[in-house]
């Protein structure tokens, strides 16, 4: 589920500063969603210009998006290492003080198994983010990419550990979200998550789970666009 928040403005600042990050030569994880999708303009504009990169997309989105601005593609198999990916997020714990300070919620745009399989792979992994996304804990419903035919057996089994799932109904399609790998997502409330890496665990080992979209230890610096500027989280 996406968040509704968020100017425009911001996330433009803050994905223009991360694509500021990108070297000549480097091989750029290109997230998904509204505030990467800036990040992914800013670099076809540098391509235009002369950059040389390749770009690995983490969704059919960020693949049109990225060929639509002149980005050349590769794929993670074709490819020694990610240098740097960038990607959106739903929720940032920021909070210095706490121990899982820069762990995430993603998925509002199920693209989150495609997303960590790129994200984690990069040397450098930068958020970007507007206000509306930061908070002291992360609270939103995690997704969870379900093979189809083991929504139910996944459904009891988040219960069983505290969890709500509800199935991601699509908008102009009956029945549900399909995502780019052909399963589906239950979104799973479990009101403020006090341990985000033991869940995230947990959530590992449901069979018929694909992922989920607890990103716990992977972020390296959040980008913070706002109505005036950028704020930088490094962890
Ligand atoms: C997609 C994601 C997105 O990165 C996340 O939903 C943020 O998107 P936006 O920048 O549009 O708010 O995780 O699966």
């Amino acid at each position: 589920m996406k968040t509704a928040g968020g100017s425009e403005a911001a996330k433009r600042r803050a994905g223009e500063r991360a694509a500021e990050e990108v070297e000549d030569g480097f091989v750029v994880g290109l997230g998904t969603g509204s505030t990467t999708a800036h990040a992914i303009r800013a670099l076809g504009r540098d391509v235009e210009a002369g950059l040389e990169i390749r770009g690995i997309p983490t969704s059919f989105q960020s693949r049109q998006l990225a060929l639509e601005v002149g980005i050349p593609l590769t794929t993670l198999d074709a490819v020694d290492g990610v240098d740097l990916a960038i990607d959106g997020a739903d929720q940032v714990v920021d909070d210095p003080d706490a121990g899982d300070d820069g762990a995430l919620i993603k998925g509002g745009g199920a693209a989150h198994a495609r997303e960590k399989l790129v994200d984690a792979a990069a040397d450098r992994f930068v958020v970007v983010a507007d206000p509306s996304k930061l908070a002291g804990r992360l609270e939103r419903p995690v997704p969870v990419e379900v093979v189809p035919d083991a929504h139910t057996v996944v459904a009891d089994r988040i219960r069983a550990f505290g969890g709500e799932p509800t199935l991601r109904e699509a908008v102009e399609k009956d029945g549900p979200v399909v995502t780019d790998n052909g399963n589906i997502v239950l979104d799973c409330a479990f009101g403020a998550i006090e341990d985000p890496d033991g869940l995230a665990g947990s959530l590992s080992q449901i069979p018929g789970v694909l992922e989920h979209g607890l990103f716990v230890g992977l972020a390296d610096v959040t980008y913070v666009g706002s109505e005036d500027g950028v704020e930088r989280r490094v962890y």
